[in-house]
Parts: C-alpha cells; sequence; structure tokens
C-alpha cells in the first residue's frame, strides 16, 4: 500500500493511505483560523470528518481535548495511527457527523465536510465519500448546520470550510435559523482542482463554473449565545 507524507504545519507529520483524503488548502484555511482561537488548555474540540486527523491533531497539539468522528473507518484507523506518530492525544470515533457524540458538549466544533457539486444522483462510494455532496454540495453542510448546534455549549464556537459553489448565504442563514451567530471570517480563491474539472460540463450547465475555472473557499465562524 503506498502512503504519502504531509507536513501539516511543523512538527505534524501524518501518513494519508489511499482512501484517506489528503489535507489540501480547505484543510489548511480551517487549520489557520484554528490557530487563531487561542484554545484554552483543556477545551473541549469536536473534529467532524477528520479524514487523517489534520486539524485534529493540530487542536490537539495547541493543547485542546479533542475528539474526532469519522463514517469512514480508514479515516477512523489513520486518524489513530496519525495521533500515535505525531504523539498527540485524540479520542477518534467512528460515526455519522455528532451520532457518536450526542451525549456530549464541546467549546469549538470543527469541520471541513464533503462540499463538491456532483451530478451524481446516488450517494456516492469509496474515496469520493470524503468531497462528493450532492447536486448542490450541501447534502452534509446543511446536517452539520443543524448538528453542530447540538453539541456546542453555551458560548461554544463552530469553525466550517467549504465552497462557495454550494451558497456562503444559505450556510449563514441555517446557522442563524439554528440560533448562531454566523460570519465568514475567512476567503481565499483557489483554481478547479481535479474533480471539479472532471466534470466542467455539468457545472456549466448548472450555473456553477465560473469562465476563470476558479473557487472560493469560506470560512465560516458561528457563535452560540
Ligand atoms: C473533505 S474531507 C476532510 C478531512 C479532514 N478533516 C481535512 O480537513 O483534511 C471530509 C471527511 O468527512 C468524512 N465524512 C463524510 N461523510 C461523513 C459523515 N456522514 N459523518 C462523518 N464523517 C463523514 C469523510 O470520510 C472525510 O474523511
Amino acid at each position: 500500500m503506498t502512503t504519502e507524507t504531509t507536513t501539516l504545519p511543523e512538527p505534524l507529520r501524518l501518513r494519508t493511505p489511499p482512501g484517506v483524503y489528503e489535507p489540501q488548502h480547505d484543510t489548511r484555511l480551517l487549520a489557520d483560523a484554528l490557530r487563531r482561537e487561542g484554545i484554552r488548555p483543556g477545551a473541549d474540540v469536536l473534529d467532524v470528518g477528520t479524514g487523517s486527523g489534520a486539524l485534529a491533531l493540530e487542536a490537539a497539539r495547541l493543547g485542546a481535548r479533542v475528539t474526532a468522528v469519522d463514517i469512514s473507518w480508514r479515516a477512523v484507523l489513520t486518524t489513530r495511527f496519525n495521533a500515535w506518530l505525531s504523539r498527540q492525544q485524540v479520542s477518534v470515533r467512528h460515526g455519522d457527523l455528532t451520532a457518536a457524540v450526542r451525549d456530549r458538549a464541546f467549546d469549538l466544533v470543527i469541520s471541513n465536510p464533503p462540499y463538491v457539486p456532483s451530478p451524481e444522483r446516488r450517494p456516492p462510494r469509496g474515496a469520493a465519500r470524503a468531497w462528493d455532496a450532492g447536486q448542490d454540495g450541501r447534502a452534509l453542510l446543511d446536517r452539520v448546520c443543524a448538528e453542530a448546534p447540538e453539541v456546542l455549549r453555551p458560548s461554544g464556537a463552530l469553525l466550517l470550510v467549504h465552497s462557495g459553489l454550494c451558497g456562503v448565504e444559505d450556510t449563514l442563514a441555517r446557522l442563524g435559523d439554528a440560533g448562531l451567530s454566523a460570519v465568514v471570517t475567512d476567503r481565499t480563491s483557489i483554481p478547479f482542482g481535479p474533480v471539479l474539472l472532471s466534470r466542467l460540463a455539468w457545472l456549466r450547465q448548472s450555473g456553477l463554473s465560473a469562465a476563470d475555472l476558479r473557487e472560493e473557499l469560506v470560512v465560516i465562524r458561528a457563535t452560540k449565545e
């Protein structure tokens, strides 16, 4: 089995075996926002859709008490291995979004969920489960907006990253409806990657493709009163 090694940022060393999402622009944008949070030692942090564990391990490195969840067993095992490799403590649970932690409350919830619009009507299988999220890209995002507030402590915050292709205003509205105060804290423009390029004709038909073949990534920070 081939593996790739990513350093993100020093001194975390992560293994990302095939089938596990390799940390990318979105991971790094959210990691930057996470570092700005000024996490206090022992704060309870939940990473929803942890993949390789990149964000969970960064939170642990900042002194948080971290729980990470993923629906992919491969991701769960990879994050456990990466925690051991980086000598960080993370409790890694298998589960569907917050289902495995409904009885818990967290100071901070972080999530880089699947958000790529896909022409496929059936639920994604295999590696695509890490990025494909239905025709509007919101299959997981809408659920995160609904579930995250339920596991946040009062004064807790949600940090969420996604593409502008799936509707920033929609996310802000849904978080507002769920009782959180939400704002966009970070924006960056990146070129379309291989997945978006491979479905360009469909994106154009759906009115989602910009002429410059770039997408905007945003970080949304939402707080609970
Ligand atoms: C875009 S990747 C992000 C991985 C990592 N957090 C990062 O930023 O590099 C999304 C992750 O969400 C996981 N995922 C997809 N659907 C999920 C669900 N219903 N519940 C929990 N995790 C899910 C995928 O397996 C994948 O690891």
